[in-house]
């Protein structure tokens, strides 16, 4: 279904009209009987939750399984479950294969439930409002919202890569003891990257030196990343993206909405907000 703003809808997951040849309908119908295996690894985040940053420290924590050459990049090394590159077939990847999806609960392969891990990413959802305000000006492939009153429509309707953030993250935690699932807040992996890491380290069950981990802490920080080829997507192609105007990795921060919705537009999002997540138990870190 076209939405415009340059995007589809299949089943109100919502995408770029540029990745139309790798997410067919058909496609997404066939992802439901994918075979999952034992040891696969998935990442599950809605857009702009920090996806980019826990892609580089599971494909970090994985470099001896993965007999990383050193060319390849994150983005090689833990591929889209949705946007096949051509000519690729995940079934036919070696294992351990390493997975990112923003796809919602009910959309993900049933084998899930009984086989597989996920670490489910979150973020508190006016930074991700912000972050994507940015990442359209970045994205050559999205139409910019030219207002933060314009995007808040957008982000309420589900207008947006990902679709309705409230749809994402109320099917995966409704849902969340189906699966073997480990919840993180990007805000907790800001405030205590190294904790995180160790908490990822415990859930994959991967025994590794503290020098191991003090490695993967360092090269995933944010400047490390920011200048690294292999983590920081700046190999993207000019028809993708403008590099002039941006980057994924922007500020990594936690309450830069302070700086960019009035009080009129914060106390807009606090009211939908309330009404729409009122019967969830869930609670975000807006700013430390
Ligand atoms: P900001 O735009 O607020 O800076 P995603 O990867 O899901 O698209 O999320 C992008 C957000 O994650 C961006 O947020 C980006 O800066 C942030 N990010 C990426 N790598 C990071 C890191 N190493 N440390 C902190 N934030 C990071």
């Amino acid at each position: 279904q076209e939405l415009g703003d340059k995007l589809l809808s299949i089943k109100g997951f919502v995408f770029p009209e540029s990745n139309k040849n790798s997410l067919t309908p058909e496609y997404m119908e066939q992802l439901k009987t994918f075979q999952i295996r034992d040891d696969d690894v998935y990442v599950v985040t809605f857009p702009k939750s920090g996806t980019v940053w826990t892609q580089r420290i599971i494909t970090l924590l994985y470099e001896k399984e993965l007999n990383e050459s050193g060319e390849q990049t994150s983005y090689d090394l833990m591929p889209w479950l949705e946007f096949p590159n051509e000519g690729e077939d995940h079934s036919n990847r070696r294992s351990p294969r390493l997975f990112c999806s923003h796809l919602f609960e009910n959309l993900v392969p049933e084998g899930l439930q009984e086989r597989g891990k996920i670490i489910y990413v979150s973020r508190n959802p006016k930074d991700i409002m912000v972050s994507y305000f940015h990442f359209t000006r970045f994205m050559k492939i999205l139409a910019n919202s030219e207002t933060y009153n314009e995007l808040m429509e957008k982000f309420f309707s589900g207008r947006m890569i990902g679709g309705c953030w409230f749809d994402h993250i109320k099917g995966w935690y409704t849902n969340k003891d189906k699966y073997n699932i480990l919840f993180l807040r990007y805000e907790e992996m800001i405030r205590d990257l190294r904790g995180a890491v160790v908490k990822i380290c415990e859930f994959l069950g991967k025994n590794v030196s503290d020098d191991f981990i003090n490695s993967v802490v360092k090269k995933s920080s944010f400047n490390y990343m920011k200048s690294d080829p292999k983590a920081n997507y700046k190999s993207l192609p000019d028809d993708i993206v403008d590099h002039e105007q941006g980057a994924f990795l922007r500020k990594g921060t936690v309450g830069d909405w302070k700086n960019s919705l009035t009080v009129a537009q914060n106390e807009h999002f606090d009211r939908v907000y309330q009404e729409r997540i009122k019967d969830l138990q869930l609670d975000f870190v807006w700013d430390f």
